[in-house]
């Protein structure tokens, strides 16, 4: 018996990494909701991946806010029934003072846009995500959140966060047939600069079709039992 389609959920949609991810679950016949801030953008990807309205939705929310992700999750219920894979791609960075330096909004921002939307999006989708036989949450976060370096430390406090609280998440999961997994990255290479001009620098970036690809095996049957693994995608341990 044919299986159905799986509905992938991606928040920070419109970033390039969300785009390749979009391509990749698109093309295997998956349905698409996809949420970002910018209801223009959000257009202008719909019309790159050209699905039908039964197989694709988005809508514009904050996930800041609770509230955003509980009405993202009413609207997948009502559209769809359940949810099969929850991503949040929503970044930002601040980084190039010390610890002393940096403001106290700035570090209430790197944990808002890394840890909270993550929190927020958990707690929504859970309910739908114990709907399907093969779910599966999944961020993207760096190296930094174990080996903070210097002048970074809002965002490698807030990646630290989001990791903790996907690990306890996959804690819980044990025994389900939901998976939750991290997925490191060092720096994502919009511009495929790693194959351009090979260097020392470029050698550790990955490209959004490599994290696509990546993701598209973490959702497979294969990837059953893979919970609760950080991934290094950089080319080292
Ligand atoms: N880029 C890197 O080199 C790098 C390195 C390590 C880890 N990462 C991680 O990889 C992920 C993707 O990174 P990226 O650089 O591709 O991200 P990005 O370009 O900053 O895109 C973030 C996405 O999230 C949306 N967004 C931002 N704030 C939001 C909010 N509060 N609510 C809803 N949507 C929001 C943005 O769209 P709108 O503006 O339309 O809302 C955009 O689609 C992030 O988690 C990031 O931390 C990236």
């Amino acid at each position: 018996m044919m299986e159905q389609p799986r509905i992938i959920v991606i928040a920070g949609a419109t970033s390039p990494t969300g785009h390749a991810i979009a391509r990749r679950f698109a093309e295997s016949g998956d349905s698409l909701a996809l949420f970002s801030r910018d209801a223009e953008k959000l257009t202008n990807l719909s019309k790159e991946i050209g699905l039908p309205s039964s197989r694709f939705l988005t809508a514009a929310y904050d996930f800041r806010l609770a509230e955003s992700a509980h009405q993202a999750a009413q609207t997948i219920q009502a559209h769809f029934s359940r949810c099969d894979v929850l991503i949040n791609l929503i970044g930002g960075w601040i980084g190039g003072k010390t610890i002393e330096a940096f403001q106290t909004e700035d570090y209430a921002t790197m944990l808002e846009q890394h840890f909270w939307t993550t929190l927020h999006l958990v707690r929504a989708f859970l309910p739908l995500l114990r709907l399907s036989n093969r779910g599966r949450v999944l961020v993207i976060s760096s190296p930094s959140a174990s080996l903070p370096p210097a002048k970074s430390a809002p965002y490698a406090i807030a990646k630290a966060a989001q990791e903790t609280l996907l690990l306890s998440l996959a804690q819980e999961l044990k025994s389900t047939s939901i998976t939750a997994n991290i997925l490191r990255v060092s720096a994502i290479d919009t511009q495929g600069e790693r194959q351009k001009e090979h260097s020392d620098q470029t050698a550790s970036w990955v490209t959004p079709e490599e994290i696509a690809e990546t993701i598209y095996f973490l959702c497979s049957e294969a990837a059953n039992l893979i919970n609760g693994a950080r991934i290094p995608l950089y080319g080292s341990p």
